[in-house]
Order: structure tokens, then C-alpha cells, then sequence
């Protein structure tokens, strides 16, 4: 694989559409830039003078600190919106708000909405770059990025290892944007759920489904679990949440099922308990916060290589 230099597009919209190099770009830059987080002062001057607006039209957590931290270290100007207390709540519409927003001149625009394509339909009406933090179940592309860094430091490859995903795969963008990613630099995917939570040739995205978790685990490198999304299920998927955790749920016996060097993602936030036991969670095969460390380095990577157009080739003298 050669290294791209730049990334093709003034966006970030998925994973779907990122090449093998591109995603090898960001991940050796996001990989460069994690010493900034371990300095006594963790800013450079990368970014100085360039404008990001963090729009967040649905909750989040770590995403959003997430983004604005990657914006301070880089010495970025942020700003953050978030819908509540915003005049959204006066009827404003999507369109105008990013209009408006455009009109004080911000470079990029991070945005996360609880609809699928809001971040396309602004990438094709704005002049400033976008960056998809999560449309609806759709994608959640810097989460996977920072998911792939994670196992890739973990492993030192992506190819050839296999990737249990776990978990309400037909509500989850990061799925999908794991999909996407994971197969495309050659890694063995498998998702596992209950039927009424497997998307219908979901197998056509090049993975293997099952709905026997414990035969999933055998033999895999990195069990990644996902949230029960509740908020968006209109109807009830499962008997109950005791009944999903019996049949579901990684516990310390499943997880010994699968291979002995085996690793515990989570994307957050956890529901302990119904996708994943506690001891698990906190254990030292828990990659959940090496995960959120390495979302601020791939931010940074993606703010950087998207505003400048170029590599990262360490702080100016
Ligand atoms: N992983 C993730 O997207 O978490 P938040 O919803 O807290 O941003």
C-alpha cells in the first residue's frame, strides 16, 4: 500500500468512500500526533487561525469533548452549538442555521444529527469543509478510525485479524463505518446479533453474520460490543434485557471463548449489564478508554489533514 499524501475531498462524510491510503494517512497521522497529548502542554500551533464549528444536533459525550480538545491542542478557533438553547427551538431550519453559521466564515463544520445524510446534504451546500460525528444509524466515521488506530496498536496490522462486532447492528452507525473500514484494510469481520437486530445481506458488506455469539467468539482477535440503542427502536427487539444479556452479553466465560490475546472494544456509552458485564468492561483486556485517548489523536488528524490539504510532517521549528 503507498501512502496518499492528502485526502481527496474538502470532507469527511464515511468510511464507505475512503481508500486503503487514505485511511492509512489518517491513521499514521493521528499516530504522529499522540505525543501532543502527553506533553505538559499539549498545544501546537497547527491550526491557528482556523475556525471550526462543532454543530451538534444530538447528545454525545465523548465525540463532542473529543473534537473540541483535538481543536484546542491544534490551537484551533472552536466554537459549539448545540441545538438546545439555539434558535432551532424557534422553528430555524437546518439549512439556514448552517448558513447562518457560514456566514461568520468557519473553515469546517463538525456535525452530528440524528438524521441519516444531514452531513451530505451540508457538504453539498456549503463552502466550508463538513465532518460526519454520527447521522442517525447511518455513519460514525471517526469512530471507527479511532477504533482501527486502537487495534491496529494493539496488533500492529489490521490485516487478517478477526473482528467480532457484537451488539443492535442493525440501529448502529458504528457498524457500518466499521464495516466499511475494517474489510477495506483487510481484516475478518463477523457480526453477531440476535435475528430481529441483523440487517437483512448484511452479508453483501463482505461480512459473516451469525447469531451464535459463542461460536462468533471462537477464535477472534477483538470482541467489539455495541450499545442497545433504545432511543432508536420505535418497537421492542428483544423479550427483555435479562433475556439479551443471557444470550448477548460478554461476560468473563464467553470472552474465554475467544482467542487468549483477545480485546474488548466498546464505542460508549455502555449499558453494563445488558451488553456487557461490568468485570469485563473494567478488566485489562478493555481497550473502552485507550479507545476515547486515540479519538482525540485521530480528530486531530482528520482536523489537520482536512484543513491544510497536506501531511503532517511534525511541529514547526
Ligand atoms: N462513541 C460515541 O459516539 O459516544 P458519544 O455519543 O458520547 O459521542
Amino acid at each position: 500500500m503507498t501512502a496518499a499524501s492528502s485526502l481527496r475531498s474538502k470532507d469527511l462524510l464515511g468510511t464507505e468512500n475512503l481508500s486503503a491510503e487514505e485511511i492509512g494517512l489518517i491513521l499514521d497521522t493521528a499516530e504522529s500526533m499522540r505525543p501532543i497529548g502527553e506533553r505538559a502542554i499539549k498545544k501546537v500551533p497547527a491550526l491557528r487561525g482556523r475556525m471550526v464549528v462543532n454543530l451538534f444536533f444530538e447528545s454525545s459525550t465523548r465525540t463532542r469533548f473529543s473534537f473540541e480538545t483535538a481543536e484546542k491542542w491544534l490551537s484551533a478557533d472552536a466554537l459549539s452549538f448545540a441545538a438546545k438553547g439555539s434558535s432551532v427551538e424557534k422553528g430555524e431550519s437546518l439549512l439556514d442555521t448552517a448558513r447562518n453559521l457560514q456566514a461568520m466564515a468557519p473553515d469546517l463544520i463538525v456535525i452530528r444529527h440524528s438524521c441519516p445524510g444531514v452531513p451530505h446534504f451540508l457538504a453539498r451546500n456549503l463552502r466550508a469543509g463538513v465532518v460526519n460525528a454520527g447521522d442517525g444509524a447511518h455513519e460514525h466515521p471517526t469512530q471507527a478510525l479511532l477504533d482501527a488506530l486502537t487495534i491496529r496498536r494493539r496488533f500492529g496490522r489490521l490485516e487478517a485479524l478477526r473482528v467480532v462486532i457484537a451488539g443492535d447492528i442493525t440501529h448502529s452507525r458504528v457498524a457500518r463505518s466499521n464495516i466499511w473500514l475494517l474489510t477495506r484494510m483487510g481484516a475478518s469481520v463477523v457480526v453477531c446479533a440476535p435475528p430481529t437486530l441483523l440487517p437483512p445481506r448484511i452479508e453483501e458488506m463482505g461480512v459473516e453474520a451469525t447469531n451464535d455469539f459463542d461460536g462468533a467468539l471462537a477464535g477472534a482477535d477483538v470482541v467489539m460490543m455495541l450499545r442497545m440503542q433504545l432511543e432508536r427502536q420505535g418497537t421492542s427487539f428483544f423479550p427483555s434485557t435479562r433475556e439479551y444479556f443471557k444470550r448477548y452479553g460478554l461476560t468473563a466465560a464467553r470472552l474465554a471463548l475467544a482467542r487468549p490475546e483477545a480485546v474488548v472494544m466498546h464505542p460508549g456509552p455502555m449499558n453494563r449489564g445488558v451488553e456487557i458485564s461490568s468485570d469485563v468492561a473494567d478488566s485489562p483486556r478493555s481497550l473502552i478508554l485507550e479507545q476515547v485517548s486515540n479519538g482525540v489523536a485521530v480528530r486531530m488528524a482528520v482536523l489537520y489533514l482536512l484543513l491544510t490539504g497536506h501531511s503532517w510532517d511534525g511541529e514547526p521549528a
